[in-house]
């Protein structure tokens, strides 16, 4: 059974603040403790029942109750994370101004733990400069900032402002929270300036499977389901780097803070790779790609009556994307692959992982048994990490986004 981690919710006066019952509820079904810290416009727009059947445990809101405790600085204290959703322009200046005329304020000025925002406000705030400089006051002391996203606002408007969703902030912010938890076992210093080791950093990864077209309505595929490439896209985020994502065929949703490329086949990613890496640091070959697509793809659907009882495909091999990459890299570029491989047997799973990254010439080989219940579409990983002389650098085992950081831990 894991450890409990106590998350702190800030949450403050936008519309988007219902939103913040289902960040709630996420933190407390992954196992966490949950204390909701509300200003008081925000209970005019979500209500405290809510939050404290949800959460479990009382909601605060008022800085001269439970002073007996100290509670002004107790909870900040107490806090393995806090995360402030939503955070509208003026609960963000008094971030960046260090103001602590609140609970909340107090209790993120009295905690060392990781602080994760998600801006949520009307474009023409988000653009203010007055926003801009604030953000970049916040972004300079290593927090976190989730989105904002790009949609839908409150009226009949859209635009740049609109709150990233629940699931993402979720996932980011647990994601800052088994970074800070991996530095804490190497030392506290560690802990905290590892957070955002990978500020500025141009990565960009692959995720998905390709499909081949064999006609209008039919494709070869496989069972990549995208999430390693995905959770390795929010790591890097929650560490600072700034994402690139090439998506094939994606299972699950990715943050629109992350640029996103959509492509389908081999080919495609062929080109959105080649272009991409022209301006990336990093490179992560997460996807599956297909090794061979059909020679022809017919205009129209294949008809069974008119091909007969067999059906024969010819096959043509697809570029290596990623020997294409490492032949091309340029100096100072890190290139990363991945090798998910059915054999069972665990040293010759590795030696099939030694040969394919002298094949490949990538830096970095993630080696990973497939089957059917085993890495493509589950939850969880396991990995082996070479280097380019086939040593083993690292190993991990764990939810997608525990092993994407250990990944990441390569290049920060
Ligand atoms: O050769 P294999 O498919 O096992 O290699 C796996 C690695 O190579 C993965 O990183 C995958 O993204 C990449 N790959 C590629 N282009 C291909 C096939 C695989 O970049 N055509």
């Amino acid at each position: 059974m894991k450890t409990p981690r106590t998350i702190v919710v800030g949450i403050t006066g936008g519309i988007a603040a219902y939103k913040a019952v289902n960040i709630v509820r996420a933190f407390v079904l992954n196992g966490d403790s949950v204390h909701v810290v509300a200003t008081t416009a925000a209970l005019r727009f979500v209500g405290k029942p809510t939050l404290e059947a949800i959460s479990r445990n009382p909601v605060h809101t008022d800085l001269y109750e439970g002073v007996a405790e100290v509670r002004h600085v107790a909870i900040g204290q107490g806090a393995d994370l806090i995360v402030v959703a939503p955070a509208t322009a003026n609960s963000i200046a008094k971030l960046a101004a260090g103001l602590a005329d609140d609970l909340l304020g107090n209790t993120i000025l009295a905690s060392t733990a990781p602080l994760v925002i998600a801006p949520a406000m009307h474009t023409e705030m988000w653009n203010n400069p007055a926003t801009v400089a604030n953000i970049a006051v916040l972004r300079s002391r290593g927090i976190t900032i989730v989105g904002p996203g790009v949609g839908r606002l409150t009226g009949a408007d859209s635009g740049a402002g609109r709150m990233e969703e629940p699931e993402t902030i979720v996932a980011v912010a647990l994601a800052v929270l088994d970074r800070q938890a991996s530095g804490l076992s190497r030392g506290a210093e560690a802990a905290t300036s590892a957070v955002q080791d990978l500020a500025g950093r141009r990565v960009l990864i692959s995720a998905g499977g390709t499909r081949e077209p064999l006609d209008p309505v039919r494709f070869l595929g496989n069972r990549s389901s995208g999430k390693q490439g995905v959770a390795l896209a929010q790591a890097a985020l929650a560490r600072g780097a700034t994402v690139t994502l090439v998506a094939a065929n994606l299972e699950v949703a990715v943050p629109s803070s992350i640029t996103t490329v959509l492509v389908s086949s081999a080919m495609e990613m062929h080109e959105a790779m080649t272009l991409a890496a022209e301006s990336a640091e990093v490179i992560i070959m997460a996807a599956a790609v297909a090794d061979y697509r059909p020679k022809m793809v017919q205009l129209g659907k294949i008809k069974k009556e008119d091909v007969g009882d067999t059906l024969t495909l010819e096959l043509v091999k697809n570029p290596d994307i990623l020997a294409g990459l490492s032949a091309a890299r340029r100096r100072g570029q890190l290139i990363i692959g991945f090798a998910a491989e059915t054999e069972a047997d665990a040293d010759r799973l590795l030696a099939l992982g030694r040969d394919k990254i002298t094949r490949k010439g990538c830096d970095y080989l993630v080696v990973n048994r497939v089957s059917q219940h085993e890495g493509f579409g589950t939850e969880r990983n396991s990995v082996t990490v070479l280097d380019r002389h086939g040593v083993i650098v690292n190993e991990a085992s764990g939810s997608k986004m525990s092993v994407a950081n250990c990944i990441l831990d390569l290049i920060g």
